[in-house]
Parts: structure tokens; C-alpha cells; sequence
């Protein structure tokens, strides 16, 4: 459902992101670990059509992201790290016009809207302000957003970070349910970054960890378990030094 192979990406002297190569089957939910800097947004980004790779390819849902872009943003819905909701639009205004970007045909996207404001508990909010929200409540319009066009992948960057405890286990249980359920089609696939490692465990089934770049572990849960705990293995992949040498953030925007 999701094919990356030898994905890299270069920011001047920095090469943020150094041949990564990865399958995700359909359904699979597979947790993206690795410490900042890592790579793992610029990872989702690239996948999600927002960011240029220097070198590599990538394919989802059988589209390849470069040659078919349009038909691979179509096939995934996305929760960026900082998401883009507009604070001034109200909720169900803002949903719909997420579904014509997304070309989801005129006549459905009223019940697109309908469909992904239930599923995301939105529905006492519908009429509100975004801005007026609450941060939990901002983050289940993020995932409305992601989901409104029903696609059969989904790329959640930190979709828990900056919550409360209660909110987190809310906004987990509803990324449990959208991984599962999918109206009259099978069960999505799911990609998700997170730093915190219960959130990986009570989710997903597989685990990627990348560290300065390069992807270190690639494993079913199961599998790592048997091997210690999950804070063991992600300290020691990840200790070889790879200090953030790229912190200096005045190249955004550089291909
Ligand atoms: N526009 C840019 N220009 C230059 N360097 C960048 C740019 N965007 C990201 N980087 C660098 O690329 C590397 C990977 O960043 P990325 O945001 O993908 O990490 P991450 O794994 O998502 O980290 P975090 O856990 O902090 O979100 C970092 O060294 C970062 O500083
Ligand atoms: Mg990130």
C-alpha cells in the first residue's frame, strides 16, 4: 500500500534523509519512531506529495508519488506536524472546503463532511470557530481534514503531541477506530509518528525507527519485544551521534 525505496533528501550540506527503503501492506498501522531531527517528517512530507525527494521513489495505493502525484495525494489523508486549520473558519465550512480541494464529487461532499464530523466527535462543534476550540478538539479537525475524502491511507504526524493526558487517550482511541474502520472497505493503512512509546504499543503492529536519516530498526512489535523493552531498543539504535547538525532552520524552503 505503501512502497519507499532509497528515499533521501538533501538540504544543502545536510542530507536529512539517506536512502530509506520500506513497505507498508494494506491495513498494517506501523509506528515511526526516531529521535528530532531524525527525519520523520520530512519523510511524511515527501510521501504526502508536500516536499520533493533529491533521490529515490515512492508509491502509494499503487500511484507513484512523482509520476502520478495527483492520484497518490488523493490516496492519502494527512495530519502534518503543525496542522493547516484555518483559525477564523468554522468547522463544517472549513471540512467542506477541505473536500473540494481533495475533488471529492459535489454531490457527496455534504455526507463526506456529515461522515467524517461523527466519526471525529465533532458534531456539537460543527458550527463553531475553529479558533475558538480547544487544542484537542483542533486536533480532531486536523483528523477530520485527513479523513474527509475517506482515503485508504493515513500519515498522522504527532498526532497526540501538546495534549492533556485525557485528550490523549481520546484522540488515541479515535486513530484506533479511523486505522480499523473504513465504510464498505477494508481496514486502512497507517502511519504514524510519535515520541511516545506506549502510544506505539497500544497501536500499531509494526515498528520503523530512523535515526540521522537512516532507518535502524524495521520490525514487527511482537518481534522487538522478545528483544527487551521498547524504550531499551529505542535508546540503543539511536545512540550513535547524529546531533542535529541541521538545526539552523534559515534554509526552509531549499530543495
Ligand atoms: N527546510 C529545511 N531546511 C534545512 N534543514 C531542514 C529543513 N527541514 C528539515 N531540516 C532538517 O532535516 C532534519 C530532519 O528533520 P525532520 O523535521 O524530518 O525530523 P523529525 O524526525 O520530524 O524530528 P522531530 O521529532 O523533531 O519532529 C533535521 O536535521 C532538520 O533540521
Ligand atoms: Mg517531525
Amino acid at each position: 500500500m505503501i512502497e519507499a525505496r532509497g528515499l533521501t533528501k538533501r538540504y544543502g550540506e545536510l542530507t536529512a534523509l539517506d536512502g530509506v527503503t520500506f513497505s507498508v501492506e494494506p491495513g498494517e498501522v506501523v509506528g515511526f519512531l526516531g529521535p528530532n531531527g531524525a527525519g520523520k517528517t520530512t519523510t511524511m512530507r515527501i510521501l504526502t506529495g508536500f516536499l520533493p525527494a533529491s533521490d529515490g521513489s515512492a508509491s502509494i495505493a499503487g500511484h507513484d508519488i512523482f509520476s502520478a502525484p495527483i492520484e497518490a495525494r488523493r490516496a492519502v489523508g494527512y495530519l502534518p506536524e503543525s496542522p493547516p486549520v484555518y483559525p477564523e473558519m468554522v468547522v463544517q465550512s472549513y471540512l467542506h472546503y477541505v473536500t473540494k480541494i481533495k475533488d471529492v464529487p459535489r454531490a457527496e461532499r455534504a455526507a463526506s463532511v456529515d461522515r467524517a464530523l461523527e466519526r471525529c466527535g465533532l458534531g456539537d462543534v460543527r458550527r463553531r470557530v475553529i479558533g475558538t476550540l480547544s487544542k484537542g478538539y483542533r486536533q480532531r479537525v486536523g483528523l477530520a481534514q485527513a479523513i474527509v475524502h475517506d482515503p485508504p491511507v493515513l500519515i498522522l504526524d504527532e498526532p497526540t503531541v501538546g495534549l492533556d493526558p485525557i485528550q490523549i487517550r481520546e484522540i488515541r482511541n479515535l486513530v484506533s477506530t479511523l486505522a480499523s474502520e473504513r465504510p464498505g472497505e477494508s481496514a486502512r493503512t497507517v502511519i504514524l509518528s510519535t515520541h511516545i512509546l506506549p502510544e506505539v504499543e497500544a497501536l500499531c503492529q509494526r515498528v520503523m525507527i530512523i535515526n540521522g536519516g537512516r532507518k535502524v530498526v524495521d520490525s514487527p512489535l511482537e518481534e522487538l519485544r522478545a528483544g527487551g523493552s521498547l524504550e531499551e531498543i529505542f535508546t540503543r539504535e539511536t545512540a550513535r551521534d547524529t546531533t542535529d547538525a541541521g538545526s539552523d532552520e534559515t534554509a526552509e524552503g531549499a530543495a
